[in-house]
């Protein structure tokens, strides 16, 4: 039997009772799996490594180990988010390091997309593989594969995504949403306790504000996109956008206008927003903000986030335009 494929008959789970019973029969799965060895996983906080980390605490407690890796690039709040829910509420085995300045030393002056990319992606697994090389007795690695990562790839998340592991890590593979469709995690996630803003997060790419700090990242440039961006969200949260729009964001060139702040010439970076609706994310519409809302993101923004002084609304849809700017 194919483990990969999802069987026909298998029910596509929309309710808390199907969750429930999709928990139980993976956590004795796991059971089954892991014995009484030990499991690493690397924690994003994304959606399925989360739903991954709540369901294999549930089955096996401390024989999971997490580690989350802060590459100074989350948005405001993540990291914090995962150790408190995590370490704190969880009572996981959760490794946390903080790896800020090693990546940004390396993104220092590097401008070309693609580079940053791999800069990022192949720190991330140094610092994950040296992390795992201090720890003793893991004889598997848990993954938050999904189903389709299954159907549009080899399998294996990782090429897209940072968290993308080296192949000579000698682990069996523990990844129990693997036939899971990326709602039915959701609904999984819920069963499982994690809270909604964790379950129901927007798509956040794996090089995170690496790709919307266009050109080469400066540590005060990817502050004031962080901060702008936290504006956003609570703004959209506050308006209900969240419920209807797909994915936004903020991004922040690397160029600077001339503007006029305290009567005096404020030379600043332009924020710019995205805000789409896509099924698929092959494709995107804009959605209609109501101007009053761009207004207020708009004061609060240019009042609040040092070096920005303007802020602008991305009209493009999908094609042309990306949905990230990178
Ligand atoms: P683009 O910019 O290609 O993005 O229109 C389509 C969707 O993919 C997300 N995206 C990523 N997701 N790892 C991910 O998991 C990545 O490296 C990555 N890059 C882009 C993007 O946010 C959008 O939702």
């Amino acid at each position: 039997m194919d483990t990969n494929k999802r069987p026909e008959t298998m029910e596509r789970i929309t309710t808390p009772e199907l969750a429930a019973k999709f928990i139980d029969e993976q956590v004795a799965a796991v059971r089954a799996q892991v014995g009484d060895k030990k499991v690493l996983l690397a924690l994003s906080g994304g959606v399925d490594s989360s739903v991954v980390a709540a369901l294999l605490i549930k089955a096996i407690g401390k024989q999971l180990v997490c580690v989350h890796v802060n590459h100074g690039l989350m948005r405001k709040g993540e990291s914090e988010q995962v150790i408190e829910v995590f370490q704190n509420q969880l009572d996981a085995n959760l490794i946390y390091i903080d790896a800020t300045d090693r990546f940004l030393d390396l993104l220092k002056d590097v401008a070309e997309p693609e580079k940053k990319r791999k800069i990022i992606g192949g720190e991330f697994i140094k610092v994950f593989d040296e992390e795992a090389g201090k720890l003793e007795g893991i004889s598997f690695l848990a993954q938050g594969t999904i189903y389709p990562d299954i159907l549009e790839s080899d399998g294996v998340k990782a090429h897209h995504n940072v968290g993308g592991l080296p192949e000579d890590m000698q682990f069996e593979l523990v990844e129990p949403v693997k036939l899971l469709f990326k709602d039915e995690v959701r609904v999984v996630g819920k069963a499982l306790g994690l809270p909604a803003g964790m379950v129901d997060r927007q798509p956040f790419p794996g090089p995170g504000l690496g790709v919307r700090c266009l050109g080469a990242i400066t540590r005060d440039r990817l502050h004031a996109l962080r901060e702008a961006d936290a504006i956003l969200r609570e703004e959209f949260e506050n308006a209900g956008l969240n419920k209807t729009v797909w994915q936004y964001f903020i991004a922040v060139p690397d160029m600077k206008s001339v503007g006029v702040k305290n009567d005096k010439r404020y030379e600043g970076w332009p924020a710019i927003i995205r805000a789409v609706n896509t099924t698929d994310a092959m494709s995107a519409t804009i959605e209609e903000i109501p101007y009053a809302l761009l207004h207020k993101i708009t004061d609060r923004i240019t009042n609040e986030v040092e070096g920005i002084n303007r802020v602008l609304y991305d009209l493009t849809p999908k094609p042309i335009g990306t949905i990230e700017w990178e």
